[in-house]
Order: structure tokens, then C-alpha cells, then sequence
């Protein structure tokens, strides 16, 4: 048997700690053979793959990014599907492929299952928002990067009396903003799950200054709407999809304008999706590769490495692509307990 493996989509750390499960499991445990496919589903269209051998995944588990590199192009979007990609598959000897990738990537992995490419999948992304699985591998990594910045950010701005407004990643969701905000001790966490209240925010700032607070945070996710009710873009990508990021200034300058307190926003940016993953990412993106070969070699395919509860266990791919998963309500009531 021969399984292809390929990221694709935003890279986040944990990639090359998922590739070098697939590999060693795969050679060590199944006697399977793993070719690489570059630059996601690019590589597979386009015929760029290579042979990966337990030698040329030694020493990347702790490395960030993806050896294989990736990319958003996309076999539905900018190709005929499963046409796309036939002759990679054919050529190479390709019985299934293991895609590791963020919600749209598994979904055109479901349509290409469908169409007769035998598919597992593993789900990736520092956003936390695929159904089907409690979280995903580069997550962690997101919220331990944006909470030590939130805390550095903290002591000057204690200096100045200001408000502190960070933007941080996540798309159309505020898992990150919602854990980092919580770790941090923000003052104010806004998210797209619900209508940001300005106005409350800069009450609830005002008291904290009358109470003898010389600053606040305030942590925004990307993917909230701006006042206006218009989401916020930074423009296209070279795959023509929308990019978002921004809407931290609009709020900044509302909450300057409300409270009269002199405001400062940073835009963390792809700094959240750099460098080494926590010892946490490396233990899940291992435990997901393991589990994807497995499913592979027990013919499941159309299925996807989840985690579920403590368990890393097979689901259907159909689930993850189900839905794009909010924040849990428990969890942002329990973030709202420290607001004001
Ligand atoms: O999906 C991961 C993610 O980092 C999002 O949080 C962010 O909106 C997007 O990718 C950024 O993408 P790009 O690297 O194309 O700017």
C-alpha cells in the first residue's frame, strides 16, 4: 500500500509533528510506503510529489511550519475535482491519501472521497473551529503565543493609562480570543459568536479607571464585525479568497472616542502561527498521525482523527464538515465572569 500525506491551507505548528507520525507509523508499524505531497492540494494537481523515509522526517517534530509546504489552491475552486488530481494519484501508485488541513480543506477531501479517492483526515488549524473533534493540533500553540503577548502588553500599558486593544487570529471564530483573553486576565474579550457591545466595554472601562486601574486590555477577534455591522477585510489572497483583519483599529478608535482614554491596538498577526509547537500540539498532531494511519490501514476511509474527551478516535469526515464550530456559551459565560 502507498498513502499519500499532505498539508494544505494556513500552516500552524504541529504540521512536521504530524507528518513524522504518519511516516514512522506507517514504515514501522503497516510496512505502508508515504510519499509527500508539496504544497497541498497544488502538488497533487500538479504532479509535484516525493518518497518520505523515516530519515527525512528525523528532526522536525519541534520545527514550526511544514516540510512539505502548502498552499489554498484547490482542486474544486481552480480544477474539475477528483480530474485534477487523477493522474498524480495513478502515477504514483497513490491508494489513499491522509490530508491534514482546516475545515475547507476537509471538505474538498470529503468531495474527493466521494468521488473515489480513498481519504482519511486530520484536522489542523490554530482557530479551533472544525466540528467533529474537541480540538485541534496548533491551537495551543496560538494561545500560549497570544497570551504572553497580552501580558507583556499589559505592563506598559499600566504605565500610560491606556487601553490596550489586540487582535488576534481565528477567522469567523473567537477560540483564541476567548482562551487567550481568559489566560490573560483581558478586561474585555469581544468575539464574533456575540454582537460586540461597545458601550458596555467602555463603561465597564471607565469604572475600572474610577476604581484606581491605570490601563485595560482589550482582546478582539479578527473575524468580529466592525460598528458599522461590516466585516473587516486586510483584502484577497493569491487564491482569490478573502483575508480579514483590522476591525482591532475601528474598535480602538470607538472605545477612544466613548471613554476619552488615550488607546493603542496591536495586530498580532502570523507571529500566532510560528515557530515551535507547545509540548501540548507535539503530543496531539503525533496522536492524530498515529491514528490516521491507522484508520488508513484498517480500510476507514472517509474518516478523520478526532480527539474526544481524552480519546483520539476515527469520526466521519462528514461531521467536520458539518458545521464551522463556535466557542462553547459555558465557556464565554465563564470569560464574561471577570468582565467589569
Ligand atoms: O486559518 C488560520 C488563519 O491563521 C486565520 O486565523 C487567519 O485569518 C488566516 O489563516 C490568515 O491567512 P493568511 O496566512 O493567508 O494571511
Amino acid at each position: 500500500m502507498v498513502i499519500g500525506v499532505l498539508t494544505a491551507g494556513g500552516d500552524c505548528p504541529g504540521l512536521n509533528a504530524v507528518t513524522r507520525a504518519v511516516v514512522s507509523r506507517a514504515i514501522v508499524t503497516h510496512g505502508i510506503e508515504v510519499v509527500g505531497v508539496l504544497n497541498g492540494w497544488d502538488g497533487l494537481m500538479d504532479g509535484h510529489v516525493r518518497p518520505l523515509t523515516r530519515d527525512d522526517v528525523r528532526g522536525i517534530l519541534q520545527r514550526g511550519g511544514t516540510i512539505l509546504g502548502t498552499s489554498r489552491r484547490d482542486p474544486y475552486v481552480h480544477g474539475d475535482g477528483y480530474a485534477s488530481v487523477r493522474r498524480t494519484v495513478e502515477v504514483n501508485g497513490i491508494d489513499a491519501m491522509i490530508v491534514i488541513g482546516g475545515d475547507g480543506t476537509l471538505r474538498t477531501a470529503l468531495a474527493l472521497q466521494e468521488e473515489g479517492l480513498p481519504v482519511v483526515g486530520v484536522p489542523k488549524t490554530i482557530d479551533n473551529d472544525i466540528a467533529g473533534t474537541d480540538m485541534t493540533f496548533g491551537f495551543d500553540t496560538a494561545v500560549s503565543i497570544a497570551t504572553e503577548a497580552l501580558d507583556r502588553i499589559s505592563t506598559t500599558a499600566e504605565s500610560h493609562n491606556r487601553i490596550m486593544v489586540v487582535e488576534v487570529m481565528g477567522r469567523t471564530k473567537g477560540w483564541i480570543a476567548t482562551y487567550a483573553g481568559i489566560a490573560a486576565g483581558a478586561d474585555a474579550i469581544l468575539v464574533p459568536e456575540l454582537e460586540p457591545d461597545l458601550k458596555k466595554v467602555a463603561d465597564t472601562i471607565r469604572a475600572r479607571h474610577r476604581h484606581g486601574h491605570t490601563y485595560s486590555i482589550v482582546v478582539v477577534a479578527e473575524g468580529c464585525k466592525a460598528p458599522t455591522g461590516e466585516s473587516v477585510l486586510a483584502g484577497l489572497d493569491a487564491y482569490g479568497f478573502e483575508r480579514l483583519g483590522g476591525v482591532g483599529y475601528a474598535f480602538g478608535a470607538e472605545l477612544e472616542r466613548l471613554t476619552g482614554f488615550e488607546t493603542r491596538v496591536t495586530v498580532l498577526g502570523h507571529v500566532q502561527r510560528g515557530g515551535t509547537p507547545t509540548a501540548f500540539d507535539r503530543v496531539l498532531a503525533t496522536r492524530f498521525g498515529v491514528v490516521a494511519v491507522d484508520l488508513a490501514a484498517a480500510g476507514r476511509f472517509g474518516e478523520m482523527a478526532a480527539l474526544r474527551g481524552s480519546d483520539v478516535i476515527g469520526v466521519p469526515l462528514a461531521d467536520a464538515c458539518a458545521e464551522v464550530r463556535g466557542v462553547d456559551p459555558a465557556l464565554l459565560d465563564v470569560a464574561q465572569t471577570f468582565f467589569g
